[in-house]
């Protein structure tokens, strides 16, 4: 049986990890896999994360099964940082995943059993991840224009010409905030317009929320979200903790869903846990866990929140010192976007021939549509790059 088997793929960024982690020259640097990494390189677990698992080890007394849709206080403690008071709690269903990847495969299953003729529109570009799963369950999947290779901002006419398209019962995914791979994010008017042509085709929207907190904000990063479950019949919401409490590899991730006919969240609810139990059974407790422990305790929640600002500024002032480093270096403001993008991500704009030449011929690695990871940076490591993007000519 094996024998029929087909090679699969290998993912773009899981791979350059890889080839990074060959790479024995000294100077190498990595802006590939969006992982945050403080100055000197590091991924450090939260002070208050540490602080919780210290906790929780004293105070855990069992490893029995939670329920299938995981511990509820988990899910009442994220739901409250997604969506804030933007819907009555009783519209909302939601379920523990293994991670953002895992709300976004379930998520997807439930369209599919919803609806199998749903198409889902994806961002062009959107994470390789989103197509890859959408792909390996069969499902259509329609692209919509999102990114201006000029301006590197969004190309928000373009995308509503071909969101224009999407019929009723179509599934329209959008990132809740600092879009992967571009950095570049829709403002609250265009998040109202887009809305408006959604209700008006009878689409329904799933957001992809894996960056809260660090764009311009926990509550300013959930604006567009909350503005789609509050706005909208029904929706889908992907959360992810990997990023914004960094627990990347404790796979801690939510999937809600938003029904404004609140009759219909017990039938959500249940379809919800149903997934749960056909794909893994209960989802993984111990990241959850710290999750709510974090945002049930006061002083935990602000020094979380306060540690993440520190994350979310440094962040931006590697963006502020990179913009100006490249207006210095080339004499033009055409880097200038960078400065504006937000989250990890931006995406330079630079041929892949470029992106080759950054790799071999200066050390510096990023995905081949030239996403670069701006964690990956600090200060001494900004002008190096600098230079290298003027040197390859981008
Ligand atoms: C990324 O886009 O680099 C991250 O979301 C990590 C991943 O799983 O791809």
């Amino acid at each position: 049986m094996f024998e029929l088997l087909k090679e699969q793929p290998a993912d773009k960024i899981l791979m350059l990890m890889q080839a990074f982690r060959e790479d024995p020259r000294e100077t190498k640097i990595d802006l590939g896999v969006g992982v945050y990494k403080d100055a000197n390189g590091n991924t450090p677990v939260m002070r208050a994360v540490k602080a919780a698992e210290k906790l929780w080890w004293e105070q855990e007394t069992t490893k029995a099964y939670t329920g299938l849709a995981g511990d509820p206080a988990y899910a009442e403690a994220m739901i409250d940082l997604v969506l804030g008071d933007a819907v009555p709690r009783a519209a909302v269903s939601a379920a523990a995943t293994p991670g953002g990847t895992g709300a976004c495969r379930q998520g997807f299953d439930l369209v599919r059993m919803a609806n199998p003729a749903a198409r889902v529109w994806v961002s062009d570009p959107t994470w390789p991840n989103h197509l890859s799963i959408l792909k390996h369950m069969g499902m259509e999947r329609v692209d919509y224009r999102y990114f201006d290779e000029e301006t590197r901002g969004v190309d928000f006419d373009g995308m509503m010409a071909d969101l224009a398209g999407v019929k009723a019962g179509d599934v329209v995914l959008v990132h809740g905030c600092c879009h992967n791979p571009t950095g570049a994010n829709l403002n609250l008017a265009q998040w109202r317009e887009l809305v408006a042509l959604l209700n008006a085709k009878g689409a329904i929207p799933m957001v992809d929320i894996a960056y809260q907190g660090f764009g311009d904000g926990l509550d300013e990063d959930a604006a567009g979200v909350r503005l789609i479950a509050s706005s909208v019949p029904e929706c889908i919401i992907a959360a992810s903790c990997s990023k914004n409490f960094g627990i990347y590899r404790e796979r801690t991730g939510l999937l809600m869903t938003v029904a404004q006919d609140t009759a219909k969240q017990k039938l959500n609810q249940g379809t919800l846990n149903y997934l749960n139990r056909q794909n893994y059974s209960f989802p993984p407790d111990h990241g959850a866990r710290l999750v709510t422990l974090v945002l049930n305790d006061p002083g935990l929640r602000a020094d979380w929140a306060a540690e993440l600002e520190e994350v979310r500024l440094s962040m931006l002032g590697l963006r502020e010192q990179l913009a100006s480093e490249l207006q210095r270096l080339s004499g033009s403001d055409r880097f200038g976007f960078i400065a504006q993008h937000r989250g990890m991500f931006s995406r330079l704009g630079a041929t892949p021939e470029q992106v080759a030449r950054l790799r071999d011929e200066h050390a510096i690695y990023m995905v081949g549509d030239s996403r670069l990871n701006i964690a990956g940076l600090n200060k001494t490591t900004v002008p190096i790059l600098a230079r290298a993007i003027v040197d390859v000519g981008i």
